[in-house]
């Protein structure tokens, strides 16, 4: 018999540490973890060379002091530049070993650059299959195609399937990636949704909430977790067990 999956925490600092630290950084791990969070969500994509590095934007203007595509970049470029703060964009294997001395439990966004979608999914998954120690991380992505090669990887790992506003057919698009839970906008997401997902054994994971009476009321509403930049999960309002 497949043993249960462990319950999922309720409360994800996004990007790492949300808005305590630069996104994406180990200081923002660092930050979350010292702000009380057991959990993070973060976004990773492949560089030029292949290394799977935390970024959430397919270019470096925004996040960084570089310029142009992270999959164009090779990595002694990329480690060279300024994530914010004097961070560098951490490894996935750093952020990894991270967590695992804190202890902060991940989600894993997998963020694939258009027409690496089959790469970066098997190159995360298989890096987590063979390397990530402790409780395992849950994988996401909104890429279905990121999310089927990651499982053909490691079907032994979780997986979520990310949406905007969730379609109709949510069931069908989770079952056909092996996808056990449901994310989604927090301020889009429909009570027959969660109903629906309730009755499927579906957790239902929202982003990026940062009011604590917001998220009081998703929770009172059946959502199962949420991804936030700006809660502090010692606030009772944001009802971390
Ligand atoms: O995984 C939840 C959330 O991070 C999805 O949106 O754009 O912040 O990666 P984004
Ligand atoms: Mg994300």
């Amino acid at each position: 018999m497949t043993p249960a999956a462990p319950p999922l925490p309720r409360v994800f600092a996004h990007r790492c540490g949300g808005a305590l630290a630069p996104e994406n950084t180990l200081a923002g791990l660092r930050a979350a973890a010292a702000r009380g969070f057991t959990a993070v969500e973060f976004d990773v994509m492949l560089s030029a060379d292949g290394t799977p590095v935390l970024i959430h934007d397919e270019t470096l203007e925004r996040t960084t002091n570089g310029r142009g595509r992270v999959c164009e970049t090779p990595d002694a470029v990329l480690f060279a530049l300024d994530a914010g703060g004097g961070e560098r964009i951490p490894t996935l294997a750093e952020a990894a070993a991270l967590c695992a001395e804190l202890g902060l439990f991940a989600n894993i966004e997998i963020k694939p650059a258009a027409g690496y979608e089959l790469a970066t999914g098997e190159t995360v998954a298989s890096f987590v299959a063979d390397h990530w120690r402790g409780v395992p991380p849950l994988l996401s992505s909104f890429s279905r195609q990121a999310l089927a090669a990651a499982r053909r990887v490691a079907p032994q790992l979780r997986y979520g399937l990310l949406f905007e506003a969730v379609p109709r057919n949510w069931r069908r698009q989770m079952d056909e990636v092996g996808a056990t839970t449901l994310h989604c906008a927090a301020d889009c997401v429909r009570d027959t949704t969660i109903a629906a997902a309730a009755v499927a054994g579906v957790p239902v994971l929202c982003y990026t909430v940062n009011d604590p009476q917001a998220a009081q009321r998703l929770f009172a509403r059946g959502v199962s977790g949420l991804f936030t930049d700006r809660l502090d999960p010692r606030d009772p309002l944001a009802a971390v067990a």
